[in-house]
């Protein structure tokens, strides 16, 4: 949204689709836009949707061979609004993707992250109104509703936040909502619950505030029926943000800072149900009830993010540069954290809890995906450093189970995006029944960073594959610094904790070390990517790297994979083993050598031939390998950071050689915000 900076259309088009791009890695099988239309000026303002299944690429192409845009046209003030989709209602489809409008004049249309449970409900009540649906989205119901309230609105001069207010009263679920309307000709108004919704500011001008203070306004509304019974007072100007002096500010409304970091990084982050409105160059936030974090004002934050951190370089997909970025990333994770010298580490977000957590009942570690294979990674060396009873649970199933939390509990949340709505849902429910929450995110600002007690940011820097890489060694590395702080006082564990320590030190080399694989690790993609199936078997501390390396192949290759717990082979897996089946093993000298030394003979036995991911100086191992991959050795508990690597990179190069588009994986998104 710009004010007094005149734009063209071209590049307002380029401006929303450069920001799509940035975000498409969040969704990706339909997008759309909705901007002004020919017809300019105030009164006769039209809005024009633009929609197409497929990548962001294809509404580009559709943008330029609609006829009837002038490229040309300038505006002083515009808003337009783009949106990309991962379907969670509704196939994908044009009429399905977003903006959704609220009928075919085009008069309100609205772009929505999240879902809106309610829906059907609202729905029929719209229905019954004579309301009529085109698409199969939860969101269009919000397009309709909004167009309902307007339609009978008790006052001619009822403002646009004050019709948005109203009609998130009446949604259940969990949003981001960008509406435009004809009626209120470039006016934004934007609003949130459960899923992120951020405000780029920028201006060559000083701003009037850094600080903008919350409006709150008391509410009696009981439902759609009688909700036109309040006004928005006029805004006064102390409580808004604008340029001094009537200058050039522009505005720019996102689900994530990718998208606006290359126009500006002062940001603020919106709360839940606040309503953000955008009208003659201002921007102004009200509320109907105070803020969970009761915080009466929103700040302008400077980011710290990077362009250059979100583009590819030279590298041919982002999940292969995130890979590359290893050292560099595991290292920023520990920088001014650990002490090598001291052997200390402080973790600044914990400190003050330090106290309230030793005393603790025990601990229990949620996350989804890789995240919660980082918390199964640690889980030896939490246990053994914290001495505490520590359980590791999958967000959705630890709800699903309605499992007992207690006021002494430590819960912690991990999550790269801070925005996956299972663990979010899940750090309410442990919230709720009073323990303390702990976040370990990657990204500042997030609702899990900001609904948490304290935390812990991994600082891995933007992830933007949707396979995670980078994220879960930081994430693993952050969870053995918090084992490493709580035991800082306990005599017995001096030993191993300078061991430990000694070992993160060396993290960063090894890792370069394990990357010098990587042409023999496509040597080895050559010979299985035209297979269906791969089993990847471990156990001890690296469980966790079989699990995941699995996780990768399935995720960006299609084939199936199965991390096996090597303990549980002759379980039933057994099974599984001939000739013709590709079975990796990770072997590490580690206290459960003997034991997968064991396996190793149980599947050679079977005629298996195992692709050995073992230690340099593992003789025995190789004996029966059909293929070997030689990995540097570190401490037991940290191995994993090195052994999960070669998986990444194998995953890697069998999507590329069976022709899939590595950062798009079919069928999923990198933050999935809805349950
Ligand atoms: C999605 C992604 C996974 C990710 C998981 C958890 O399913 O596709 O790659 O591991 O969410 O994401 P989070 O942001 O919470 O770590």
């Amino acid at each position: 949204m710009n004010y007094r900076v005149p734009r063209t259309r071209k590049e307002i088009f380029e401006t929303l689709i450069k920001g799509l791009q940035r975000l498409e890695y969040r969704g990706y099988d339909s997008a759309g836009v909705a901007i002004d239309g020919n017809n300019h000026e105030v009164k006769e303002r039209h809005i024009q949707l633009v929609k197409k299944r497929g990548k962001v690429k294809a509404l580009d192409e559709e943008l330029y061979k609609q006829d009837s845009m002038d490229l040309k046209v300038e505006f002083e003030t515009h808003f337009g609004i783009a949106h990309t989709r991962w379907a969670t209602h509704g196939v994908p489809s044009a009429v399905n993707s977003h903006p959704q409008r609220s009928d075919k004049g085009n008069e309100f249309v609205v772009i929505h992250n999240g879902i809106i449970t309610n829906y059907k409900d609202l729905r029929k009540f719209l229905e019954s109104k004579g309301y009529e649906f085109e698409s199969e989205t939860d969101t269009e119901t919000i397009a309709k509703l909004i167009k309902y309230v307007f339609d009978n609105r008790e006052t001619e001069d009822i403002t646009f936040s004050t019709l948005v207010e109203r009609v998130i009263q009446q949604l259940e679920g969990a949003f981001a909502l960008v509406f435009k309307s004809v009626h209120y000709p470039g006016e934004a108004v934007a609003t949130r619950r459960g899923s992120p919704l951020l405000i780029g500011v920028r201006s060559k001008y000083k701003l009037s505030t850094e600080q903008i203070p919350i409006l709150y306004r008391t509410c009696t509304l009981e439902n759609v029926k009688n909700i036109c019974k309040t006004r928005m007072k006029r805004l006064d100007s102390s409580a808004c943000l604008h340029a001094v002096g009537d200058k050039a500010v522009e505005f720019f409304f996102a689900s994530d800072a990718s998208a606006i970091i290359e126009h500006t990084n002062r940001v603020i982050f919106l709360e839940d149900d606040d309503i953000a409105a955008v009208a003659d160059g201002k921007l102004s936030i009200h509320r109907v009830k105070r803020s969970a974090s009761d915080d009466p004002s929103r700040a302008i934050q400077t980011l710290q993010m990077e362009l250059q951190q979100i583009m590819k370089g030279n590298f041919s997909a982002f999940m292969q540069k995130e890979i590359f970025e290893q050292p560099e990333s595991v290292f920023n994770t520990m920088r001014g954290r650990v002490n090598f010298e001291t052997n200390t580490v402080l973790l600044g977000g914990l400190k003050d809890h330090l106290k309230e957590i030793r005393r603790c009942r025990r601990l229990i570690v949620i996350g989804c995906g890789t995240s919660y294979h980082a918390a199964v990674a640690t889980r030896q060396v939490l246990e053994e450093l914290t001495e505490l009873p520590v359980m590791v649970e999958l967000a959705s199933d630890f709800l699903d189970r309605n499992t007992p939390v207690f006021r002494d509990d430590v819960c912690f949340f991990i999550s790269q995006s801070g925005e996956t709505a299972d663990t979010f849902l899940a750090l309410r429910y442990c919230k709720d029944r009073g323990a303390l929450t702990v976040g370990v995110t990657n990204t500042v600002g997030s609702s899990i960073s900001r609904e948490t007690d304290c935390g812990v940011h991994i600082n891995a820097g933007p992830e933007i594959g949707v396979a995670s890489t980078k994220a879960y060694t930081s994430q693993f590395i952050s969870l053995v610094m918090f084992g490493l702080m709580m035991s800082e006082d306990r005599i017995s564990l001096q030993n191993r904790r300078q061991e430990i320590i000694r070992g993160l030190r060396s993290l960063p080399e090894l890792i370069k070390e394990v990357l010098s694989l990587e042409e023999k690790i496509h040597d080895l993609a050559l010979e299985l990517y035209t297979q269906r199936s791969l089993l990847v078997m471990g156990r001890g501390y690296n469980y966790a790297t079989c699990l995941e390396g699995a996780l990768k192949i399935k995720e960006i290759t299609y084939m199936h994979s199965e991390g096996i717990l090597a303990g549980e082979l002759k379980h039933g897996p057994l099974a599984l083993i001939d000739k013709q089946m590709p079975v990796i093993m990770v072997i590490m000298k580690d206290p459960c050598f003997a034991k997968c030394q064991n396996a190793l003979q149980q599947v050679t036995a079977r005629q298996g031939r195992p692709i050995i991911l073992c230690s340099k100086d593992d003789t025995e191992s190789s004996k029966f390998a059909y293929k070997t991959i030689e990995l540097p050795h570190t401490v037991d508990c940290l191995q994993g950071i090195l052994s999960v690597i070669p998986l990444q990179l194998l995953s890697f190069h069998l999507a590329v050689l069976r022709g899939y588009d590595v950062d798009f994986p079919r069928n999923l998104a990198k933050s999935v915000t809805v349950e």
